[in-house]
């Protein structure tokens, strides 16, 4: 029998939402679709927005590397950079686009001068300058000297100066501005285009925009910003759904599940849904996390588990086996992301161990299936 949960992929908001992205920031725009789009499926993604998108981000070069070999030719920037001369050597064949973000890296390409591929297979470098996150990237006061260690490489043929915001979801906090600023004191003299802006930057900092965008998890609807703010116009892409399996019946003072978090109140009848955390549902998700059970509103009552989750039907009559439970939805406004006590909607989408199948209907919806965690199926085209 087939595991009755799915997560469908809406590739109309997709673009909607990089479209968005573009505009508001101007310039042009590399679709992160680095951890499988953020569980959204990558390939799918990349093909979805090709027609538009001016590129696409990855954290490695394995995954550039599996876009590539599926056709997609646009640019693609390696976020990490590459780890050895060999994976320079071949992300030079795959015309990829590399972050240099410590001095290793720069060893690296320098020691490629050696290889005529240099030449003829010059890399476009992202040089990255930590302006506060304290992360990865080159101390302010060394971009100077590192851009001018790569311009004098034949092996690269452009740099693009760039930085990453560790605050920009906090709009109260100075942070960003400063880093913005710091960005743009050790850098003035420097040529080459920029790049500043994450989805929060994008959203919250104009002073950000530059020549280039990097968005992620805008682009799969989730807005990083606090709630309250202005609305964003951001589309949910992932509609994340299973069907109730079984139900029991508590007594008032039954306990369910996990650590006995829930404890009824009253007579309470419970549906079990094929739905967990190893699916990228928040396993700190609370009790009263709104769901939607065909279209009616209720509650998550009880511990998210690995593989299952238990909702409340007790005042949903209707409700029983095979009711369909929306988890969080395009359709349903009852049904947005679970605010956890961290809330991570970068895990809310990211269906982990989920194994995909896609099918495309004519309309580019893409749909995939976890019909079980271990298998990957592809599902029949829908009529
Ligand atoms: C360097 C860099 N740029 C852009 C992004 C996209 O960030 P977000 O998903 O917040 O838009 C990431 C994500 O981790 C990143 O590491």
């Amino acid at each position: 029998m087939t595991r009755p949960s799915e997560a469908r992929i809406d590739l109309r908001a997709l673009r909607h939402n990089y479209r968005l992205a573009r505009a508001l920031h101007g310039g042009r725009a590399l679709a992160v679709v680095k951890a499988n789009a953020y569980g959204h499926g990558s390939l799918e993604c990349a093909r979805a927005l090709e027609g538009e998108a001016d590129g696409f981000a990855v954290a490695l070069f394995a995954e550039a590397q599996a876009l590539r070999e599926a056709g997609i030719a646009k640019p693609i920037l390696v976020l990490e950079g590459v780890f050895d001369a060999a994976e320079l050597a071949a992300a030079r064949g795959l015309g990829l686009w590399l972050v240099a973000h410590h001095a290793p890296q720069l060893a690296l390409i320098e020691a490629a001068e050696a290889d005529p591929a240099a030449r003829t297979q010059p890399v476009a470098v992202w040089l990255k300058a930590d302006s506060g996150m304290g992360r990865a990237g080159f101390p302010l006061a060394e971009m100077a000297g590192a851009h001018a260690r790569l311009a004098r490489c034949a092996g690269v043929s452009e740099i693009t100066l760039m930085t990453h915001f560790a605050c920009a979801d906090e709009p109260a906090s100075d942070a960003t501005a400063r880093q913005i600023a710091a960005f743009a004191a050790h850098t003035a003299h420097l040529p080459g285009p920029r790049s500043l802006a994450n989805s929060a930057g994008v959203l919250g900092w104009p002073q950000a925009r530059a020549d280039w965008a990097r968005p992620g998890i805008l682009l799969y609807g989730a807005d990083p910003m606090p709630p309250g703010g202005a609305p964003s116009g951001l589309q949910p892409v992932m509609t994340l759904s299973g069907r109730v399996f079984a139900q029991r019946l508590l007594r008032t003072g039954d306990a369910l599940g996990y650590g006995a978090r829930f404890v009824a109140q009253r007579p309470t009848r419970v549906g079990l849904v094929p739905v967990g955390y190893a699916d990228g549902y928040p396993r700190t998700a609370p009790e009263g996390t709104p769901v939607a059970v065909d279209g009616q509103p209720t509650r998550l009552i009880g511990r998210v588990s690995m593989d299952m989750l238990t909702v409340d039907l007790t005042d949903l009559p209707e409700a029983g086996i095979d009711s369909e439970v929306e988890l969080w939805a395009r359709r349903s406004t009852s049904t947005p992301w679970p605010r956890t006590p961290a809330p991570c909607p970068t895990s809310c989408c990211a269906t982990s161990s989920g194994c995909p199948a896609y099918t495309s209907n004519d309309r580019e919806a893409a749909l995939f299936r976890h019909a079980s965690r271990s298998t990957v199926s592809v599902s029949p085209r829908p009529s």
